[in-house]
């Protein structure tokens, strides 16, 4: 949510800034800017509304320089327009900074301190950015005397923020509380960015921030203070993931490169956390700090959330640990009941997600145990859990989250299988994790190769619609809620998913002639219950089609998904779905990767 990028000491800090952005603009894509300094008294500010390309195509040859900072935005405070963008700068032109998160008490530091000062933005940010311009000039304070006397003002906010003075160009500030930052070392010269992405063409080696601390970097030297103003010495770390990684190759958008890749996920998740004998290969010390406990708490947000539910679903089964699943956003401030030795399992993509990090802090603050579940090192959630496992599944650019969906369940599945061993379950033992991935990545496959038959299902059914629905029983109710926020996310249907029994309990009235529903069909048990229930829906007009597991009944319309184990169905009932969802929005003309008012990492509580 918001991106940021800056670099001190390289001639070609206009294009190290544009393409750092270009592998930002997951982050928001509302408005992107920069600011260069050419240390020789040329400046430039370049700022445009929408996409990156907008403000790449606004950048003349004129603007050149060494330093510099840049912005993509996704806006909270203030309406999308080129004075929102940022960067945002002083009254006198001095000072320019660029800002991801929110300042929580910004309306009254503007009422305090600026009441004489005319401001050009809506924004949050430019308060801050005047507030130092005001403590210098009127307190005759250094430019970092005058930072960290606002950032001690910004109650409860969360903050990345990367500031410049052109008084003395060559020098980036940076400070962060709550919202990522990584200081990356070139060869001469030195960058600043929200995610190692941004600039894997400069470098490999990076520094973490901790929140509170204030950093001073120069072409040649990198000095971090904590918030007493202590130097804090910090080991770099390396990221090995090559720049190539992150193009889509021949791939029109990211998401299809991202469904397609699914199956060599499943494959590098059985070969990294199984052993060729089947065991799981899960860290010990993490087994036995989960087997103390009698509680299982899910946290994430979105899909993650969605990915719990399956979760939850294969804990209880193979560990019978009671396992609860809660959005992130509610959990934070809800305080629900915990049990005597509860253990946090977090599931992000991204493991920046703010409303995920807010429960963290308070898990962290009562010395419970945690674990983080992310497909990105070094991220905020990664670092602050006790417990971490990475989804190795590549990095995941497309807005709409496909891979992660499904490495976080394979992962669960791997781990929930360990536990339930270690906690002599029969089913457990029995439950063959490492077989199974492989005939999930065989499936997967299987569905993908039908990609053509998908999509006219899609332009049958979706792209005519406004509304749709997907329904299921137990684990298939679970996607039957992902498949609707795939469709709904990317291509604007509004889309529900529902427990079939209970679509006739009152939704059933907005069934109307034409409209679609899905039925997800993989559990024995449920099948014919929830063809009764798809009947319902057509005595009442809807069109109906299925997503059946092989060897269940079909009839009409039907995607058959290959026989799994019925634990880890979602692995495959959920292709379809996000196929479907990837067709709908591309025959529907709109831009599959980029969907309209969201971002990927979502930093904002
Ligand atoms: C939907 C999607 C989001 C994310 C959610 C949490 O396709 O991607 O719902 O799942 O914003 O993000 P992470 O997993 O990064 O914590």
């Amino acid at each position: 949510m918001c991106g940021i990028v800056g670099v001190t000491g390289n001639d070609n800090a206009v294009s190290i800034l544009l393409e750092g952005l270009e592998k930002l603009e997951y982050r928001g894509y509302d408005s992107a800017g920069i600011y260069v300094n050419d240390l020789n008294g040329n400046d430039y500010l370049v700022k445009r509304k929408g996409r990156i390309s907008n403000l790449e195509a606004a950048v003349t040859p004129e603007v050149h320089g060494s330093v510099g900072i840049g912005h993509t935005r996704w806006a909270t405070h203030g309406v999308v327009s080129v004075a929102n963008a940022h960067p945002q700068y002083s009254e006198d032109h001095r000072f320019y900074l660029v800002h991801n998160g929110v300042i929580e008490n910004y309306k009254e530091l503007k009422a305090k301190y600026l009441s004489s000062v005319t401001f050009e933005s809506q924004t949050d940010t430019e308060v801050v950015v005047q507030l130092i311009d005001r403590f210098v000039q009127t307190e005759g304070l250094s430019t970092k005397q005058a930072f960290l006397k606002t950032l001690s003002l910004l109650e409860g906010s969360s903050y990345a923020f990367l500031l410049m003075d052109s008084t003395d160009p060559e020098t980036l500030y940076v400070a962060k509380n709550k919202s990522p930052l990584l200081i990356g070392l070139g060869d001469g010269c030195n960058v600043v960015c929200s995610d190692a992405l941004a600039m894997l063409n400069v470098t490999h080696d990076f520094l973490e921030l901790h929140d509170g601390e204030v950093v001073t970097i120069k072409p040649d030297s990198v000095v971090i203070e904590d918030a007493e103003g202590n130097h804090v010495e910090r080991d770099s770390f390396h990221v090995s993931m090559d720049a190539q990684e992150t193009d889509k190759g021949t791939y029109p958008y990211y998401m299809l490169k991202e469904i397609d890749e699914q199956p060599n996920v499943m494959r590098n998740l059985a070969s990294l956390y199984t052993q060729e004998s089947g065991r799981p290969n899960i860290d010990q010390d993490l087994i036995n700090t989960m087997k103390q406990a009698d509680r299982i708490y899910i946290v994430g947000a979105g899909t993650s959330y969605h990915a719990g539910l399956v979760g939850k679903k294969l804990f209880e089964k193979l560990t019978h640990v009671p396992t609860e699943v809660h959005v992130a956003s509610e959990f934070a401030y809800d305080n629900p009941l915990l049990s005597d030795n509860p253990f946090f399992i977090f599931l992000s993509q991204s493991g920046e997600t703010a409303d995920s990090r807010e429960v963290l802090v308070n898990v962290n603050a009562h010395d419970y145990k945690s674990l983080t579940i992310t497909n990105v090192e070094n991220s905020t959630l990664f670092r602050e859990a006790t417990y971490t496992l990475l989804l190795h599944a590549g990095p995941e650019i497309s807005v709409a989250s496909t891979k992660a969906y499904t490495a976080q369940i394979g992962v669960e599945a791997i781990l929930a299988k360990a536990l339930g061993e270690a906690k002599q379950q029969v089913i457990a033992e029995e439950f063959d994790i490492r077989q199974q991935l492989g005939l999930v990545a065989t499936g997967m496959q299987a569905i993908i190769d039908e990609k053509d038959m998908i999509e006219d299902l899609a332009k049958k059914y979706f792209v005519p619609t406004s509304k749709a629905f997907y329904i299921g029983r137990g684990i298939d109710q679970t996607v039957s809620l992902e498949s609707a926020l795939k469709l709904k996310e990317i291509s604007y249907v509004q889309a529900e998913g529902f427990a079939s029994g209970e679509l006739k309990h009152g939704t059933i009235a907005l069934i109307e002639e034409g409209t679609p529903v899905v039925g997800i069909i993989t559990q024995k048990r449920t099948a014919n219950l929830t063809r009764s229930n798809l009947q319902e829906t057509m005595s009442r007009g809807a069109q109906t089609f299925t997503i059946v597991r092989k060897g269940l009944a079909q009839d009409g319309d039907t995607i058959i998904i290959p026989d799994v184990d019925e634990m880890i169905t979602p692995l495959l009932s959920v292709v379809p779905a996000q196929l479907i969802a990837y067709y709908t929005s591309l025959n529907k003309g709109l831009d599959v990767d980029r969907p309209r008012n969201l971002a990927k990492s979502v930093t904002v509580e």
